[in-house]
């Protein structure tokens, strides 16, 4: 603690210290004239500035300043690109300096734990290791032009149904693999100067109040130095808040939170120790705030508009392309339907909502690398679900009279946001209706998506093109032209599973939960570690994407085959793009531990790259795998635990192309805790050479004569021994028929774990 916040304490009574710790309006701290203590702004975030102007502040979601509207989460993480999250992380920081913004509320790195999460276009994947890469690298690139930033919603913010209220029931070992897992990475690496808390309850007890998240988790074992931010309106209790590790309310409770936290610490129910913890907190990320404010920075929105342009192409994912239907040529004769093509969907509803500077439509976009003046037909409407005959028959007749159909569907505004889940893959039937009727006469069809999140697909076999593009922020249109002419050769893959049909999302038959509560019961089999575990097809897998060249890889190399848990594995591969035009590829590295004692997925992943690569052009891709890539979340220990044996790498080009693979050896350096009792079965002791020999030993003392000694000595029978596998030691009394009594069993344990 620096000695000017010392002294700041010092000198601040029990109200101004709760004052700090309390939101002034929706976007503003507290500040204290008497000692100088300046008010922080903060505003929504994520992909984008929301910021509303001071004269408009205090109504609830009002009108904000213009800004930069980036693609949502769900398309960014489609990039796999960290450089890329940091200079879109830097244009966001530049744009909030600007706008005297201290903290920017994001990023969001909850897991897409049902496709039907209506808040999943705000976060990146189904995937830990994705997201927080993501994450850390937007998080350094706000940060570095001396903005803040807001990890969240912390934890477990899987669904938007009774979001308030809900309680996340998700056993230790599930909650730290995969749900806290993203928050931790970034904490460590990139250290956000604040967190802010969910709105939900987690194992019974709100995020807002929950002191395992708040200190034992966040503070303690990961050492996040900020301070923790309510989302909007999660307090709960404001003392408990405060106990537990939660700095600041946001927004304004109008005295109420201050009032409770005075009152607590008047009648001793908080400590004023904890009070001053929480000040402290706040005071150090306010005076970083005020350190770090700048006026010398003056973007232009122009070529942030690029710059997101940059972004939106190389995150869209190109998900069918038979006999090479795109890239177009310019001298074909196109046509385009569907209203997205001029009203595009380029971002989700609720708080990060941005006003943007600039909106590109497609089909403006498309025209500009064409001389024809391009067919349009609306083909159905965006506020309703019916079939409209005539749009769909105006629609039919335009794709009989050109060479290529571009169809723009996906979800209207009203089917995903921030608020309320899903409760269906399907877009609207009037657009699902178009597409087929469309593709019936016109067999050179290909489908553009707006989407939040997954979406069925049921003319899939119908069409020859399909590029999801997600939610691409304001210049998507001008990215999607980009791609579908080839001006850029697209390199995004998919972050999430598409899943055939809802039924197979593992969480299916547990989400949303009963009233108040949800039970994660499908545990860390989220996303693809369900599907590939069960060998479900999915219609589309985690990783996927296709490019417009090809990648060869080869000459998987690990630079030793057996480590211990305390050393990391390096390994290289080569990458060749094998076709005529430049592009870029995702390699993905999983990890798979084909016999364990633990349950585990069928693989994982564990590290990724993307690389660039000119036609012909070869690359050597390196890695660097520590110890958490063997390591699962050992409830026993708490604590992260190699179990030791054979790992495959595996390296591939989605989680269901993998094209390389190779074995390495780890031996764990930690003993688990192990005691030996009378209900330890006989194949337990059988497994470990040293117990077996002293527990031998014995049996010729006790037994030696016995038919029950023929039976274990020899253990000639596979089936005996499969037997005796299960039998626990108190057994050996009835089936030796007393020629070991129990005293005696209580003696081998006793043996045994001496010898341990
Ligand atoms: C959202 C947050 C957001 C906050 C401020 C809440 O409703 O959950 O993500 O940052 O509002 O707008």
């Amino acid at each position: 603690m620096t000695q000017k916040i010392k002294d700041l304490l010092k000198k601040m009574t029990v109200e101004e210290k709760a004052e700090i710790c309390s939101g002034a309006s929706r976007w503003r701290t507290h500040s204290i004239d008497r000692l100088e203590i300046p008010e922080i702004m903060m505003a929504d975030g994520p992909h984008g500035l929301r910021k509303e102007p001071k004269e408009k502040e205090s109504a609830s979601m009002g009108e904000s300043v213009e800004a930069i509207c980036f693609p949502t989460a769900s398309a960014l993480a489609c990039s796999w690109d960290r450089d890329l999250m940091s200079r879109m992380g830097e244009a966001l920081g530049e744009e909030s300096q600007t706008e005297d913004v201290n903290i920017l509320l994001g990023p969001g790195v909850n897991i897409k734990r049902s496709p039907l999460c209506g808040r999943n276009f705000e976060y990146f994947s189904e995937d830990p290791l994705l997201a927080s890469e993501l994450a850390a690298n937007y998080v350094k690139g706000v940060q570095s032009m001396g903005v803040g930033t807001s990890l969240k919603h912390f934890a477990a913010n899987n669904q938007e149904h009774r979001r308030l209220t809900v309680d996340a029931q998700i056993d230790e070992r599930t909650l730290r693999e995969i749900y806290l897992s993203a928050f931790e990475k970034v904490v460590k690496e990139a250290q956000p100067w604040t967190v802010m808390c969910a709105y939900n309850q987690v194992n019974g007890t709100h995020a807002s109040e929950n002191k395992y998240l708040l200190t034992d988790v966040l503070k303690e074992e990961w050492g996040h130095e900020g301070f923790v931010v309510s989302d909007w309106g999660a307090v709960n209790y404001r003392d408990k808040g405060i106990a537990a590790g939660l700095e600041l309310e946001m927004p304004s409770s109008h005295g109420d939170g201050k009032k409770a936290i005075v009152e607590a610490v008047e009648n001793g129910s908080l400590s004023e120790e904890s009070l001053d913890r929480a000040a402290e907190r706040m005071l150090k990320i306010i005076f970083k705030a005020v350190e770090n404010d700048r006026d010398d920075l003056n973007y232009s929105k122009d070529e942030h508009h690029q710059l997101a342009r940059e972004i939106a192409a190389d995150s869209m994912v190109l998900l069918k392309n038979e006999e090479s239907i795109l890239p177009l040529a310019e001298d074909e004769k196109l046509g385009v339907v569907g209203s997205f093509a001029k009203k595009p969907r380029f971002q989700g509803g609720g708080s990060s909502n941005i006003n943007p500077y600039q909106v590109d439509n497609a089909y403006a976009e498309l025209e500009k690398y064409t001389d024809q003046k391009l067919a349009y037909a609306e083909g159905y409407s965006l506020e309703s679900d019916e079939d409209d005959v005539k749009l769909i028959a105006k629609a039919k007749e335009l794709a009989e009279k050109v060479d290529k159909v571009i169809i723009f569907a996906g979800l209207p505004d009203r089917y995903e946001s921030e608020g309320y889940d899903r409760d269906t893959l399907e877009i609207p039937p009037n657009q699902n209706r178009l597409i087929e009727e469309v593709a019936e006469v016109n067999k050179n069809a290909i489908v553009v998506l707006s989407n939040g999140s997954p979406i069925t697909m049921p003319w899939l076999n119908n069409v020859k093109g399909v590029l999801e593009g997600y939610l691409t922020g304001q210049a998507g249109g001008g990215a999607a032209a980009d791609i579908l002419f080839g001006h850029v050769n697209p390199s995004g893959k998919l972050a999430e599973t598409f899943p055939q049909k809802l039924s197979d999302n593992p969480s299916y038959l547990f989400f949303p939960g009963e009233k108040d509560k949800v039970e994660y019961r499908e545990g860390i089999f989220v996303g693809y570690r369900y599907y590939d575990s069960k060998e479900i097809e999915p219609l589309f897998p985690f990783g996927y994407g296709l490019s417009y060249t090809d990648f060869e890889y080869s000459d998987l190399k690990i630079k030793k085959n057996e480590i211990t848990d305390q050393e990391t594995l390096n390994l290289s591969l080569k990458v060749k793009n094998t076709g005529d035009i430049y592009g870029k590829e995702i390699i993905q590295l999983y990890v798979s531990d084909p016999e364990s004692t633990v349950i585990k997925p069928e693989k994982e992943l564990k590290e990724f790259a993307k690389v660039e690569l000119e036609p012909g052009q070869e690359k050597i891709v390196e890695f660097e795998l520590a110890k958490r890539a063997f390591a699962y979340y050992n409830t026993e220990i708490d604590d992260w635990y190699v179990e030791s044996g054979e790992y495959d790498i595996l390296v591939g080009a989605s989680s269901r192309d993998i094209r390389l693979k190779e074995t390495v050896r780890v031996e764990s350096t930690v003993e688990l805790p192990y005691e030996y009792t009378i209900n330890t079965n006989v194949g337990d002791i059988l497994a470990d050479p040293e117990a077996e020999e002293v527990f031998n030993e014995l049996l010729s003392e006790y037994l030696e004569g016995t038919d029950l000694f023929e039976m274990l000595g020899g253990r000639k029978s596979e089936m005996m021994e499969a037997m005796l596998k299960y039998m626990p030691l108190r057994a050996l009394v009835m089936f030796s028929e007393g020629a070991v009594n129990r005293k005696q069993v209580e003696e081998i344990v006793e043996k045994l774990n001496n010898n341990l």
